[in-house]
């Protein structure tokens, strides 16, 4: 009988780094939140700075409403990645990706590509032609990671301000710079996941 935990597990695409005794295909399992992962999503956001720390309540509504655009990797109970995301009821052919967290012991592995294209392959994404986001100009990890989504996609990133520090955080945070990747094929994506 398959349990819905298997029926929630995602497979890991091709190509992926995944190998050592960190993080491997065989312990590590990408699947949708629930609510009971709340606290430990909370608890690994706050250990991933810059990352602004959002309410516990937040992350709930995250793992609840939005669990068909949110993901979790879980390895030996611990979650060890959280991306959280949304279709923007305005713009719904955007993925926008909200936060992604991968821990610190679990980085350089393609943990966090992994789970953005998880995410994207999923039915509930169907008719998304673009990813968006925000980054600050100094998150140069972040910026690596959405370059090389567009690249691995073979798709543009278009650069542009969208919350500015003055107008949009009364000088409380440095801007936030939108990254738009695209237009990409869902069903592309659906394929590569097998
Ligand atoms: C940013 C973060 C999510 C990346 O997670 P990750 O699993 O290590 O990323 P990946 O292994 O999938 O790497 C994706 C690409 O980014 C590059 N990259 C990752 N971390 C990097 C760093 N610190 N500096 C430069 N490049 C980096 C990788 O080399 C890879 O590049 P490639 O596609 O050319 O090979 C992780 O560092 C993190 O949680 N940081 C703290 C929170 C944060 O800043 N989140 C992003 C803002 S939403």
């Amino acid at each position: 009988m398959i349990s819905d935990w298997q029926k929630d597990t995602e497979t890991l695409p091709p190509g992926k780094r995944l190998d050592d005794a960190i993080v491997s295909t065989a312990d590590l399992q990408l699947r949708r939140p629930v609510a009971t992962d709340g606290p430990a999503i909370t608890a690994l956001v706050a250990r991933c700075a810059p990352l602004d720390r959002n309410s516990a309540y937040c992350n709930l509504l995250q793992c609840t409403h939005f669990a068909d655009s949110c993901i979790v990797a879980e390895r030996d109970g611990a979650i060890v990645g959280w991306v959280s995301g949304h279709r923007p009821p305005s713009d719904p052919q955007d993925f926008f990706v909200w936060q992604v967290a991968v821990a610190r012991e679990g980085r350089s592995k393609r943990l966090a590509s992994s789970m953005i294209k998880a995410l994207l392959a999923r039915p509930a994404q169907r008719g998304a032609t673009h990813l968006i986001t925000t980054v600050t100009d100094d998150n140069q990890a972040s910026w690596a990671l959405f370059h090389g989504l567009a690249r691995d996609w073979d798709v543009p990133l278009e650069r542009s301000p969208l919350f500015e520090s003055s107008a949009h955080f009364a000088g409380a945070h440095a801007t936030e710079y939108q990254a738009r990747i695209g237009p990409f094929d869902h069903g592309k994506f659906q394929a590569e996941q097998g």
